[in-house]
């Protein structure tokens, strides 16, 4: 059996035939992932709080069907399936409405091949890219900042700042771009100058080698405060200072 957890509060049961134990409210979507199986998802994010609005991440357990990324392990004797014939089918039928709404994403559509299914032809060129999955909102929450948000319902709801506006508040930290599964939110930097969400930023200059590499939001955040020098220069610095004290020692 797999032991991945070393503390008391424990719970067992088998993933895909194999005998696994795990500490009590782990998801399964952790626990699959512990033993290096995979299951499809698009709104689940490791560093975010979860979610669980794109349903792509079912599976079954006790033969019931469930979002791996939310449905924690309670109890022992659990047996869960990661991968089966009515499984496919619902990851399909998730996979199709996605499809259609954004068919040129190069991550949906790689899916989407997995999973057999072809965007219909009538929505091909009407295409936002955005599936709704809320990550670069709960991103941008939980950097404290809460810029953006949902506006809108239905096929009208988007992801925008206030009022359809360049949202006040960005801080222009990309957090939102790089959490974005689809590649739906775009930034530009030239010129010392960085573009998001309608929003332009005077970048700063690291201290090492002058590139600019952060806006004054972002070095203003209690996490890069001292950050004076840009992360290529921080790795550099940090690579050399330990070469030196290996050649001393
Ligand atoms: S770039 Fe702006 S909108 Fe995006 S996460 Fe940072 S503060 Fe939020
Ligand atoms: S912009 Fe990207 S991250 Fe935000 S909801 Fe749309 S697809 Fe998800
Ligand atoms: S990844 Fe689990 S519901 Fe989206």
């Amino acid at each position: 059996m797999l032991n991945c957890q070393s503390h008391l509060d424990l719970v067992e049961g088998l993933i895909d035939g194999q005998a696994v134990e795990v500490a009590r409210d782990t998801t399964i979507l952790a626990a699959v992932r512990l033993l290096n199986r995979s299951v499809p998802t698009l709104c689940h994010h490791e560093g975010l709080p979860g979610d669980g609005n794109c349903r792509l991440c079912l599976v079954e357990i006790n033969g019931r069907m469930v979002t791996s990324c939310m449905y924690p392990l309670r109890e022992n004797g659990f047996v869960v399936e990661t991968d089966n014939e009515d499984i496919r089918r619902a990851r399909a039928f998730v996979l199709e409405m996605l499809v259609d709404r954004c068919p040129s994403s190069p991550r949906l559509m790689a899916l989407a091949a997995e999973y057999g299914v072809t965007p219909e032809e009538r929505f091909k060129g009407d295409d936002d890219l955005c599936i709704r999955c809320g990550r670069c909102v709960r991103a941008c929450e939980i950097n404290g900042t809460a810029a953006i948000g949902f506006a809108g319902r239905g096929a009208e709801r988007s992801v925008t700042g206030p009022f359809f506006t360049a949202p006040d508040d960005c801080i222009g930290c990309l957090a939102c771009a790089a959490v974005c599964p689809t590649g739906k939110i775009v930034f530009s930097e030239k010129h010392g100058r960085r573009s998001i969400w309608g929003r332009e930023f005077e970048m700063v200059r690291c201290c090492e080698c002058g590139r600019p590499y952060a806006t004054p939001g972002q070095l203003s955040r209690p996490e890069f405060a001292a950050n004076e020098i840009c992360a290529q220069c921080r790795r550099r610095l940090m690579a050399a200072d330990m070469k030196r004290s290996f050649t001393e020692y």
